[in-house]
This record gives C-alpha cells, structure tokens and sequence, in this order.
C-alpha cells in the first residue's frame, strides 16, 4: 500500500463545503474532524453534516471523532456512511467492543491517542483495529506545530505490528507538512491527514502530488 492522504476540511471554507470537498479529489480520503467542545475545547459538526459530506464526497469519509462517549456515538457515525471510523482511547469505556462494533458496520475501526498518551498498552489488541492514530498535535485545533517528541512512539508502533504480522494502518493527523511529511512517514505512518498543509494551497491538486512525492522520500522500511 502507498502512503495514503487525507486532507481534513477543518482547515476547508465551511460555507463552501461542496467545492471545498471537491477541490481535494485527487487525495485518498477525506478527514472529518468531529469535536463535541467537551473531550476537546472545540466544536465542528455533527452527524447531520457528516451525512451530506458522504453524499458529495468523490473520497472515502474518514470520521476522527474527538468526542466524548464514543461507545454511543461511534456507531452512529459508521450508520451515517463514514468509510472509516476512528475514536479516542482516553473518551472510551470499552475501546475492543467499538471497534467490534464498527467492523460489525463494514467500516474501518480506528484508535487515537492524543501526544501524552502512550501506545504500548494497543500492542496486544493489534488485530482488534484497523487503524491506530498517533495525533502528532493535542487535538482540537488545525495549523499547530508537530511536535517531534511523538515520533518514537511510530517507530515502537511500527516495530510492534511488525512483530505481530498486523497490517494496522498508522496515521499521523497534525502539523503535517512539506517540512515534516519526510520525518513523519520514516517513523512509520502510512496514512497522513494534513489541513493546513493542503488547503492552504493555492491550488490543492498540484499540492497533493508535490506532497506525495516527498512523502516516497520517507518511505519506511
Ligand atoms: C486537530 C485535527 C486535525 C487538524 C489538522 O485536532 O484532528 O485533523 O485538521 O490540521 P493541520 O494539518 O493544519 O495541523
Ligand atoms: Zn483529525
């Protein structure tokens, strides 16, 4: 599998999410930041919108949802047509049974955990995710700096599931850039959300492929 991309439409024009959404075809999935103001001190959008975004998306939807209580709300999200599903460990009651859940759905089941969050408690539930995602910023707000110290724990991630023959997709969502993608995708993500990184560009095609160059430029082992 090559590097996946996945522009996240936080940093999109919210009254123009149509041609927004449009504008990143090029790209591999479409990132859906869902945030409720309580597990993080942001608000964005819920169900209602995720819907429509599914119905005019060209790309596979995938839901981040920094919300509280994902054992009820994450299903609901796989119900509304996101191709990909992907909760906090830290909001979670029974992390395994969502991702059961979501599989039961016919959707991805993703884990995050936020920068201060270690990961080798997911060493021996590699097999019940489909995607671990290591936020690379404290989740909440687009257009912050990567923060570097985050990086070992995809190469510990990586070595792991290695070891254990897991095809777990690693993604890496926040202050991913022309600067960092190389740093980022050598410590072993294979999935990358970018926000600024995209929509800051001018023109958004021309940037997916330049940063898909330089992300081959990385290519882990
Ligand atoms: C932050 C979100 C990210 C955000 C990334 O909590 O999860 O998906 O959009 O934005 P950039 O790429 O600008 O750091
Ligand atoms: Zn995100």
């Amino acid at each position: 599998m090559g590097i996946q991309i996945a522009p996240s439409i936080l940093a999109a024009d919210f009254a123009n999410l149509e041609s927004e959404i449009a504008s990143v075809a090029d790209a591999d999935w479409l990132h859906v930041d869902v945030m409720d103001a309580h597990f993080v001190p942001n608000m964005t959008l819920g169900l209602p919108i995720l819907e429509r975004v599914v119905q005019v998306s060209p790309l596979p939807v995938d839901a981040h949802l920094m919300i509280d209580d994902p054992d009820m709300w994450a299903p609901r999200y796989a119900e509304a047509g996101a191709s990909s599903v992907t909760f906090h460990m830290e909001a979670a009651a029974a992390p395994v049974r969502i991702a059961r859940d979501l599989r039961k759905l016919g959707v991805r089941a993703g884990v995050a955990i936020k920068p201060g969050t270690p990961v080798e408690p997911l060493f021996d539930y590699l097999s019940e995710f489909d995607m671990i995602l290591i936020m690379t910023v404290e989740p909440g707000f687009g257009g912050q700096l990567l923060i570097e110290s985050t990086l070992p724990k995809f190469r510990a991630l990586r070595a792991a599931a290695k070891a254990a023959g897991s095809e777990v997709w690693i993604q890496a969502d926040g202050g991913v850039s022309r600067e960092t993608i190389a740093r980022v995708v050598d410590a072993g993500a294979d999935m990358l959300v970018m926000g600024s990184a995209v929509y800051g560009a001018e023109n958004r095609g021309t940037e997916i492929a330049a940063l898909r160059a330089l992300s081959a430029g990385g290519r882990h082992g």
